[in-house]
């Protein structure tokens, strides 16, 4: 395996930082980009360097890729909230789409080769089969899932052009929190059922279940739920799978059963041992009756499968809120003086960097490759 470090994207955000965690203890050198929007500077491990800034910012990445030989790029970052990508698409076309674009071309400017993407299972869309697997139609239904399709599909034609491979998983519902419960789920809009059912656990206050004429065993919602440590071992076993030189893959992450939203709060109320008070309210105009993963393919290509059930998902994420009732705390963008001393900083002051020069020098001389092979005129 090429020895270097690994540069994960958006490692301070719920899902960044586990995997981190997890590449930091199977002994990876790891860099972490991240502009703190949504993440938090104490999720990210301290065994890890951490460089505040954003990912589309090309001078950054110059500065990042020239100064580290960075052998694979783990692509968290991004924004996750349909009806929000719904009201502002630009943001999440940029966010989700544009980021990608940068990393790819730093990428290709310094030789990387392997990049793991999260997507997701909303790429999709509404699907008749009782398990997804990768070969369902992909038929996205929000600007959210279109600009994870949009990236995936970069994704691959920078395969073909440029030889970078890719391991892209397509995540369904992710939930849970570190064992020792230090880091966990803390989006500061959370939209997510299992940590909703835990707050309106703790707090008293009365939740929604919406709908309850779908087409389920008890006319709720039925979705497929992952812990959040089985997926950053699934990352960590992605990324190794391209190192080792192995094909590019499309992956689905999920756990082949699904549990409807009267089932979480009935599992949220058990394991908590607090009843939650709830009521039904209207249906939300695009939830689809089930959605579960068929998750054949990472057992064969990753030797992976969910380690962790429903009912860990939860004591987890519910240890997690209850000994941390103010998440990560503190203002996010202040930085102690033990926080600088773990912190990179990059200079931003160059006009013109290394990197838009190769850029315009490298598509120049592909063009160039392409014409002579006849394949633009
Ligand atoms: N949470 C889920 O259930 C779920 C499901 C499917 C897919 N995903 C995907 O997984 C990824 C991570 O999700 P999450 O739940 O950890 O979200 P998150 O919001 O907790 O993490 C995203 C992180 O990226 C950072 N970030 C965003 N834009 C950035 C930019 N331009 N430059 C640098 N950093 C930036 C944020 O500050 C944050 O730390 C996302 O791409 C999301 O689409 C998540």
């Amino acid at each position: 395996m090429e020895q270097g470090s690994i540069l994960v994207t958006g490692g301070a955000g719920y899902i960044g930082s586990h995997a981190v965690r997890q590449l930091v203890r199977a002994g990876y050198d790891v860099i972490v980009i991240d502009n703190l929007t949504t993440g938090h500077l104490n999720a990210v491990d301290k065994g890890a360097r951490f460089i505040f800034g954003d990912v589309r910012d090309l001078n950054l990445l110059d500065a990042v890729f020239r100064k580290n030989h960075i052998v694979g790029v783990m692509q968290f970052a991004g924004k996750i909230i349909v009806p929000e990508s719904v009201s502002n698409p630009l943001t999440y076309y940029d966010d989700n789409f544009t980021a990608v674009l940068s990393i790819l071309r730093a990428m290709r400017t310094y030789g990387c080769k392997n990049i793991v993407f999260s997507s997701t299972a909303a790429v999709y869309g509404t699907s008749k089969e009782p398990a997804i697997t990768e070969n369902a139609p992909l038929n996205p239904e929000s600007p959210y899932g279109f600009s994870k399709r949009a990236a995936e599909r970069l994704i691959c034609d920078c395969e073909k052009a440029y030889g970078i491979k890719h391991c892209i998983f397509r995540y369904f519902n992710v939930a849970g929190a570190s064992e020792d419960s230090s880091i966990g789920e803390a989006h500061p809009v959370e939209t997510h059922i299992i940590p909703v059912t835990i707050n309106a656990a703790i707090s008293g206050r009365e939740m929604q279940i919406f709908g309850n004429d779908y087409d389920t065993r008890d006319g709720t919602n039925l979705r497929d739920y992952i812990h959040v440590l089985d997926l950053a071992d699934a990352h960590v076993l992605g990324m190794k799978m391209l190192l080792d030189g192995k094909d590019s893959a499309i992956i689905n992450l999920g756990s082949d059963k699904g549990y409807t939203n009267l089932e979480i709060v009935n599992t949220v109320s058990e394991v908590v041992g607090i009843p939650v008070h709830w009521k039904y309210g209207p249906r939300r105009a695009g939830d689809a009756d089930s959605i579960v993963a068929s998750n054949a393919l990472a057992k064969q290509l990753l030797g992976w499968e969910p380690k962790r059930d429903l009912k860990q998902m939860i004591t987890d994420d519910y240890n997690w809120r209850n000994s941390h009732p103010s998440l990560y705390g503190r203002n996010k963008a202040t930085f102690t003086r033990e926080d600088r001393q773990n912190m990179i900083f990059v200079s931003k002051s160059q006009s013109t960097t290394a990197l838009y020069e190769d850029i315009e020098n490298k598509d120049r001389q592909h063009e160039e490759r392409l014409r002579k092979l006849n394949k633009i005129n």
